[in-house]
């Protein structure tokens, strides 16, 4: 999912203290977290604590920031409001439309969707002034999240618990999902992800550590974008996407293979996964035994064939490629140099950068890539969750398809050739 603007709104329940994880949670998924809490809400977390984990200054007072008109600002700019906890005070504020805080206020002034987790006593969510205000919110669109039933903060257990924070940060982010622009509907995205493994004997391989993480984030990122999406997978350490057509493979000549057969037609190829380079030059039928070899082992590499090369240099109008550079070069004018020149060499439209080590890139659940263009240049930068850094790279494939497919119009309409 992209970056999105998420104003969290915190309101004065003994719940509040829960919400720093959703915030956490939210922030750690590479959003842009605003935080909106009511005074009754600062009575049980602390500003500084709200402000330090969000990463951006918190503000409560309507009358604070009057010049810039933030009671407004706030809420045109959200992609997502969650309000948790809601108490059975601020769900009839919202039911009512009341705008006497900054928080009734953003809400009022944004149009985006509104996730709301309540937590109260069970008397009071089960008052007949609560479920109605409840079914007017439903009625209006708003997400309700729980509540759950289980211990409440006396001794008394029931309906009224707030939902636990990954509960309402998955239902939140499925909710800004729904809503997302389906700009990929009707394209054919092709996706390889993980590492070839090339075998020595029945027993052992020569590898790689991608786990396929970045790769299977593009596959999924792509499907909820609308795509019709091909994941060619290498030895994955991570599930499978739903929704996906998956096709196993291992070595690089059976990458090879079903990327070439998914590619024909595909609109965009995304080569996300780790190739080897060079394959044993003979597969032993049965496990090498230690003592074939006196003191050592030497084996015999032959080299695999390029297989993004093998795309990029082939005819492919009307397929976009992607390729990836894994590099361990720490300095950043010369990473970007060999991303350059890998993009030329292997004849794609779009190069994502990645510096790789032992502690950078692989199986980590962030990444940090530099995407560069068809004319060399830096297109964009991203840093963060995986999927943000996929739907980053996304943007770039829209932005780029776009542009190749007014360039072709024009082409036709001035009759150049
Ligand atoms: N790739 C490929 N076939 C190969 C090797 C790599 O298609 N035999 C693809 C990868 O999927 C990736 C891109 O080429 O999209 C760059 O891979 P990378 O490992 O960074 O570069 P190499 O081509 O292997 O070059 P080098 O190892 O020399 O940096």
């Amino acid at each position: 999912m992209s970056p999105l603007n998420i104003v969290v709104g915190i309101t004065g329940g003994i719940a509040a203290y829960k919400a720093v994880g959703v915030v956490r949670a939210l922030v750690l998924a590479g959003h842009d977290v605003h935080v909106v809490p009511t005074e009754g809400a600062l009575r049980f977390v602390g500003r500084p604590t709200l402000e330090a984990i969000s990463r951006n200054p918190v503000h409560t007072d309507l009358y604070e920031g009057v010049a810039e008109v933030r009671h407004v600002a706030i809420g045109q700019a959200a992609d997502l409001i969650v309000i948790a906890p809601a108490t059975a005070n601020s769900i009839a504020k919202l039911a009512t439309g009341l705008a006497d805080d900054l928080l009734g206020n953003t809400v009022l002034a944004s149009e985006a969707p509104v996730v709301i987790a309540p937590a109260m006593h069970t008397e009071m969510w089960r008052h007949p002034a609560t479920q109605a205000n409840i079914a007017t919110l439903l009625a209006r669109g708003v997400t309700v999240v729980g509540p759950a039933v289980g211990q409440l903060t006396g001794a008394d257990s029931g309906p009224g618990r707030m939902e636990e924070p990954d509960v309402i940060v998955a239902a939140a982010l499925e909710r800004a999902a729904a809503t997302a622009p389906h700009d990929l509907a009707g394209r054919r995205v092709v996706v390889t992800a993980g590492g070839t493994r090339e075998p020595l004997d029945p027993v052992r391989f020569l590898g790689n550590r991608s786990s396929g993480k970045q790769g299977v984030a593009i596959a999924e990122a792509a499907r909820a974008r609308g795509a019709d999406v091909t994941l060619i997978a290498a030895n994955l350490e991570v599930a499978h996407p739903a929704g996906c057509d998956v096709r196993q493979v291992s070595t690089a000549l059976e990458l090879q293979q079903a990327v070439t057969d998914a590619a024909r037609g595909a609109d965009v190829v995304i080569m996300a996964a780790a190739v080897a380079d060079y394959r044993p030059a003979d597969v032993s039928e049965s496990k090498l035994k230690k003592d074939a070899g006196e003191g050592g082992m030497t084996l015999e590499l032959v080299r695999n064939p390029d297989i993004l090369a093998g795309l990029g240099h082939a005819p492919h109008d009307g397929t976009l490629l992607v390729g990836f550079a894994a590099e361990t070069e720490p300095d950043d004018e010369r990473l970007l140099a060999l991303g350059r020149a890998k993009r030329e060499a292997k004849g794609a439209d779009v190069l994502v950068v990645n510096r790789v080590g032992w502690t950078e890139g692989f199986a980590s659940d962030e990444n940090r890539v530099v995407v560069i263009g068809p004319d060399g240049e830096i297109v964009t930068r991203a840093h963060g969750t995986k999927s943000s850094v996929a739907h980053v790279i996304l943007d770039v494939v829209v932005s780029v398809s776009t542009t190749s497919a007014v360039a072709a119009d024009t082409t036709k309409e001035h009759g150049t050739t």
